[in-house]
């Protein structure tokens, strides 16, 4: 199987003012269609052809780095636009706020741990709310890892690269994390993906 570079969901202006049609172009269009390029120049003629996207990000972690940066973020991106939609944020489903109150305190409180993981991941990275031993937890990882290679599964995740913000935040990072949650989060999707790794 070879990675394969999807359309975006929406239209490319569709998640402002929040983030710009020229933020998605250069995201999608350049680096995500990079990390799939480079990810397929790699994967060719590797132990890991054949396999599917998670079994090549579990098996070429520590093993593999050029392979594993590509294809860990072609995973990343993959979901990461469908982490967001317009007019996004805003009620949870039922069940997985009841989840998250359990396990971290409340919505509120979960949201603010996913920002500052976001806030405090130094360099590039990302910040995620993951299922690990039944919880959801609050994570953040360097570069293009993810829970997936700590024994946790994504459910949401947020991209802290400065590709990700830089032309509609500047340096403003925590600007554009509280403007991701409060308005861009399609948490259709999150309880979507709760369910699945329940
Ligand atoms: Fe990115």
């Amino acid at each position: 199987m070879s990675f394969s570079l999807p359309d975006l969901p929406y239209a490319y202006d569709a998640l402002q003012p929040y983030m710009s049609k020229e933020t998605l172009e250069y995201h999608h269009d350049k680096h995500h269609k990079a990390y799939v390029d480079n990810g397929n120049n790699l994967l060719k003629g590797s132990e890991f052809e054949g396999k599917s996207l998670e079994e090549i990000v579990k098996g070429s972690y520590g093993k593999n780095a050029g392979l594993f940066n590509n294809a860990g973020q072609h995973y990343n991106h993959l979901h990461f636009w469908k982490w967001m939609k317009p007019n996004g944020g805003g009620k949870l489903p039922g069940e997985l706020e009841k989840k998250l109150v359990e396990d971290l305190g409340s919505v509120e409180k979960a949201k603010d741990d996913f920002i500052q993981g976001g806030v405090t991941q130094f360099g590039s990275g990302w910040s995620w709310l993951a299922v690990k031993d039944g919880k959801i937890v609050v994570m953040k990882t360097p570069n293009g890892e993810s829970p997936l290679v700590h024994g946790a599964t994504p459910i949401l995740g947020v991209d802290v690269w400065e590709h990700s913000y830089y032309i509609d935040y500047r340096n403003r990072r925590p600007d554009y994390l509280k403007a991701f949650v409060e308005n861009l989060v399609n948490w259709e999707y999150v309880a979507e993906l709760y369910a699945a790794a329940r």
